[in-house]
């Protein structure tokens, strides 16, 4: 019987049964290359019958993960508590954003401990990694390095050495010598991460991979190896501004969604561990189109500002720009203002600003959102010292969300003295004037 060939997009892993110039998936020119067995399924084949599993029930002996904490308490509470042994972690984002920074500085402080760490570095020189540390104040922090991309290298290191925590930086940059694909495509991060991460397992090296989020599909973003580590965390912030974000958005040993805050000085990142009014500027109330969102955040709360412009247009396409939250969701909101409160919108433009940088995904938000563009429209801002929270169905009703509980009171701690929210049971929080809003359209009044 003649084999089925298969072909597979180096760029986006999708399969073809003949080859093409072009990549049915993502349309990539000259991507398609043979796919090994492994690309699709097969029934097993030969004469050796597999052995039947032992079956366990639920109940019975687990232990917690060991840790390794990392000593730098933000960075902790994204891990949950700090590095497990052989797991493996993603840390994602924006190029220039701060990753190799905390990864460095992370590994000086544990191998000022007496832990093993190895630094490969794939995109900077040894030297310029020297240099960094020296910045920072670090060179004397004994982290072991190299600069490396051959994935089969760093196997036979991690076997010798068998390393507390090992960084590779970035994966982007590693190659297995037996696939032919360059570095960067789907296929060569894929299988480079699949490596280090089962040899990681095996010398119980806790795998820290660094992935560059990227704007086009020249190189593979972390996206596609997040299914296959442990944690993933991702790295968030404006890159005019010092604040960075680090989410956990993935975590086998911790909660998801946790965050974690730090300063990006002179001396690298440090932490802030009590950001809950950092990313406002107190001019909310003052101007309009300003609101104050209490975002629920993992274990903690944080005060955000959400700042709206509304602009009439001439264009029979208005503008629509988001910055920090999703843009679907503001044409949602838009679309149940004007048809459930009859706000003139759809002929305005409409642009959306998180400041600080910070990305929201919350429905929590929508009333937030909601009364920024209200408050922008009418140009009136709101309230002094109020907060709102609340999600925003389509025929404009507002829904409880978690957390109202916490959020009313951090509002009330950091000085806030009216509270914006959704119809239902509340608690009292002293301090607090709580005002429940039943549709969005009720906002106009208030
Ligand atoms: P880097 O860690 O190299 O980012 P990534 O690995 O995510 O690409 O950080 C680079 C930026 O950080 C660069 O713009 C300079 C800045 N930086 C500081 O502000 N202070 C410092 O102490 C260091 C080391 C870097
Ligand atoms: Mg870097």
């Amino acid at each position: 019987m003649a084999k089925a060939q298969t072909y597979q997009c180096a760029q986006c892993a999708a399969t073809s049964p003949k080859w093409v110039g072009q990549c049915p998936g993502c349309g990539e020119w000259n991507t398609l290359e043979e796919a090994g067995d492994g690309a699709k399924f097969t029934q097993l084949k030969g004469n050796v019958v597999g052995k039947s599993l032992t079956l366990e029930g639920l109940s019975g002996h687990a232990k917690d993960a060991p840790r390794i904490p990392t000593q730098i308490g933000e960075l902790d509470r994204v891990l949950g508590g700090g590095l497990v042994p052989g797991s493996a972690i993603l840390v994602g984002g924006d190029p220039g954003i701060g990753k190799s920074t905390l990864l460095l500085q992370m590994q000086a402080t544990l191998a000022n401990n007496g832990k093993k760490m190895v630094y490969i570095t794939g995109e900077e020189s040894v030297a310029q990694v020297r240099l960094r540390a020296s910045r920072l104040g670090l060179s004397n922090a004994p982290v072991l390095l190299a600069a490396a991309t051959n994935v089969r290298d760093i196997l036979a290191t991690m076997q010798k050495e068998k390393p507390a925590a090992l960084v590779v930086d970035s994966i982007q940059t590693m190659f297995v010598d037996s696939v032919a694909s360059a570095p960067g495509t789907v296929t060569q991060v894929r299988n480079s991460a699949f490596e280090l991460i089962a040899a990681a397992k095996q010398s119980e090296t806790a795998l820290i991979l660094v992935g560059h989020v990227t704007k086009d599909g020249q190189i593979a973003g972390p996206k596609v190896l997040e299914h296959m580590v442990d944690t993933v965390l991702y790295a968030e912030g404006d890159a005019g501004q010092h604040y960075r974000l680090l989410r956990a958005v993935k975590n086998r040993f911790g909660a998801a969604n946790e965050i974690g805050v730090f300063d990006m000085t002179e001396q690298g990142l440090q932490e802030v561990t009590n950001p809950s009014a950092l990313f406002i500027s107190g001019k909310a109330g003052e101007v309009s189109g300003s609101v104050i969102f209490p975002a629920s955040e993992g274990s903690r709360v944080m005060l955000l500002e959400i700042q709206a412009l509304v602009a009439p247009t001439q264009y029979s396409n208005p503008k629509r720009a988001v910055v920090g939250w999703d843009a679907n969701r503001l044409s949602m909101l838009l679309a149940v203002l004007q048809t459930r409160a009859n706000l003139p919108l759809m002929d305005k433009e409409v642009f959306l600003n998180v400041t600080g940088g910070i990305k929201i995904t919350e429905p929590a938000a929508d009333l937030a959102v909601a009364a920024a563009i209200v408050s922008a429209l009418k140009n009136e801002p709101v309230k002094e010292d109020t907060v709102v929270f609340g999600e925003v169905g389509l025929s404009g009703e507002v829904r409880p969300v978690s957390g109202t509980e916490s959020r009313l009171k951090e509002a009330a701690k950091l000085g806030f003295t009216r509270a914006l929210t959704p119809p239902g049971k509340a608690p009292s929080v002293k301090g607090l004037s709580v005002e429940m809003v039943k549709y969005a359209g009720d906002l106009v009044r208030s």
